[in-house]
């Protein structure tokens, strides 16, 4: 059993090659009852600074696991900035005794600072990593991956960073533009119901956006941008192996 979260596909390709039906946390953090038992449970992610999306760090704290071998895959694009370290301290603050962390470097979706169409150049080794990971997990290896001191520096500083940024800074970063034809993929690609047609336009709605960029990437007419300046606001990012049909099925909050 293996839970997910994707904003770009990236996590969704990982967890389809960890597991044969991954389920999306999107989804499945609606249910009353968040109990669940398998022999192996894991859960795949994008890094957010450093750390898991607020979405996933909700699903951890209201559901329980009844499993011997509870795994975390973490994808990230440049920096993980200790987010194995990170991601064990807070499941054990939520009661949850993880065997297995590791990370895997893949494209960066993080738009103020890389330009999509260089992301999609850059060979990363996926398969290399992946191989290693699926080893490990076959294995039921007990790891949590290595995090150095300057992975701990490098967090240390991102929170003196942000911790000088106002507190709703990280809900007003979409920004959508005239040139929105309104045809509703944003809406459905949305994990957080943070976007809704209005009069025939996207609008979105901040409180509870979890800053995935789904909707930026994904938007045909590269209508939505961002608030601060983008690497290059002409490019755009999904994972090659994830359609866009898989990640509404994945995210949307629709009906
Ligand atoms: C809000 C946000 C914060 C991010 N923070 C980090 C980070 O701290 N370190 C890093 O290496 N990548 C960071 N990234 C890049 C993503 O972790 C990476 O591209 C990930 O694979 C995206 O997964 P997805 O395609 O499943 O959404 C960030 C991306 C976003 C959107």
């Amino acid at each position: 059993m293996a839970f997910y979260f994707t904003g770009t596909g990236n996590s969704l390709y990982i967890a389809k090659r960890l597991d044969n039906r991954p389920i999306s946390i999107p989804q499945v953090i609606h249910q009353p009852q968040l109990e669940f038992a398998a022999d192996k449970i894991g859960i795949v992610a994008p890094v957010y600074g450093h750390e898991v999306p607020t979405m996933v760090k909700d699903f951890l704290k209201r559901a329980r696991f009844q499993t011997d071998y509870f795994y975390m895959v973490l994808t990230y694009g440049n920096r993980h900035g200790g987010a194995a370290e990170l991601a064990k301290q807070f499941c054990e603050e939520c009661g949850i005794t993880v065997s297995y962390i590791n990370v895997i470097l893949m494209a960066d979706n993080w738009l103020p600072s890389f330009d999509m169409e260089e992301q999609q150049q850059i060979d990363k080794d996926v398969e290399g990593q992946l191989a290693s990971i699926l080893h490990d997990l076959n294995a039921r290896k007990r790891m949590i991956s290595e995090v150095t001191e300057n992975d701990r520096a490098a967090h240390r500083q991102f929170l003196q960073f942000i911790s000088q940024a106002p507190d709703d800074s990280w809900q007003n970063l979409i920004r959508i533009t005239d040139s929105c034809v309104g045809c509703g993929i944003c809406e459905k690609v949305c994990p957080s119901a943070s976007i809704h047609l209005k009069d025939g336009k996207a609008v979105y709605i901040p409180g509870n956006c979890q800053t995935c960029f789904a909707c930026t990437h994904a938007c045909p007419q590269k209508a939505i941008g961002l608030t601060v300046p983008e690497k290059n606001p002409h490019a755009r990012y999904r994972n090659e192996h994830i359609s866009v049909q898989e990640i509404i099925q994945a995210n949307s909050q629709r009906g």
